[in-house]
């Protein structure tokens, strides 16, 4: 089932958590504005707590968490259950529809394990079906994706941005925003890059300036824009982040170019 607009990718950072209240009110307004958003989320600190709860330390490989069999449990209970969930019900409760699903449902989102280092039940997307979210869209739904694939012998841990990536890819999405605890990819002095080009995102990944949690959000822009997408790294912090990116007011953030 085709869409006639063309949807806006918002990916919500597990480190933008604690401004979810404000993002979800935005996203309502984007929503109420005529744009079709499909927000996608990661969740790394509430996976994080909940590991050391069970007495296990995370570990982290250029960005990507390794994940051991009870790694796995942990993450899907906590994208695919709490904090999926948890944006669902405060979006339908503030009155917009709003409808979980994580990739793993239908098997929309596929993946394979990641072998190259070997970080466990990590996987990189290998296809996202868009007619689920085209669906939902079509019914009036903001679809909410948790970032937990199937893969050939069961669930995979997919990295958030990957994800957001790809289905920006998928549904030929106009903007992708990404909504993080940073205001920007920064240079090596601290100071936010306004435009980043593929070429001085892979320089400052070879120098280590771009490491960490930035790595794949960087990678999963220069996917969607190789679509045909705009890309966006923002302060989820930001008042009214969403709207400023959606009208591409200047300024703010790192766009991210071929
Ligand atoms: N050059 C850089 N500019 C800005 N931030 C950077 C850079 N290099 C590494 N980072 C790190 O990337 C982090 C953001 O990625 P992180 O994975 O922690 O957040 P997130 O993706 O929003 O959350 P989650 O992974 O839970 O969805 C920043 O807090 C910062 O520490
Ligand atoms: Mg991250």
């Amino acid at each position: 089932m085709a869409t006639t607009r063309r949807p806006v990718v918002i990916k919500l950072g597990g480190a933008a958590l604690p401004h979810r209240e404000a993002v979800l009110r935005d996203l309502a307004a984007a929503r109420a504005a005529g744009l079709e958003p499909i927000l996608v989320h990661g969740g790394g600190p509430v996976i994080t707590d909940w590991l050391k709860r069970i007495g296990k330390q995370a570990t982290f490989v250029d960005g990507l968490r390794v994940t051991d069999a009870e790694t796995l449990e942990v993450a899907t209970m906590a994208l695919a259950g709490k904090v999926n969930k948890e944006l669902v019900a405060t979006l339908v409760l503030a009155g917009t529809p709003a409808f979980g699903l994580a990739g793993a449902d239908g098997g929309w989102i596929r993946a394979r394990r990641i072998t190259e280092p070997d970080l466990g039940f990590v996987g990189e997307v290998t296809s996202v079906d868009p007619a689920p979210v085209h669906a939902l869209i079509a019914a009036g739904y903001i679809p909410v994706v948790a970032p937990i694939a199937l893969g050939d012998d069961g669930l995979l841990n997919i990295n958030a941005d990957t994800v957001a990536g790809e289905i920006a890819r998928a549904v030929g999405a106009a903007l992708l925003i990404f909504l993080t605890d940073v205001p920007g990819v920064k240079d090596g002095t601290g100071t936010v890059v306004p435009v980043l080009s593929a070429a001085d995102a892979r320089a400052m990944r070879d120098s280590g300036t771009i490491a960490g949690g930035m790595i794949p959000k960087v990678q999963a822009c220069l996917r969607a824009v190789e679509a045909g997408a705009r890309a966006v790294i923002a302060d989820g912090g930001d008042p009214g982040a969403i709207g400023i990116h959606v009208r591409g007011d200047a300024g703010n953030g790192t766009t991210i170019e071929r």
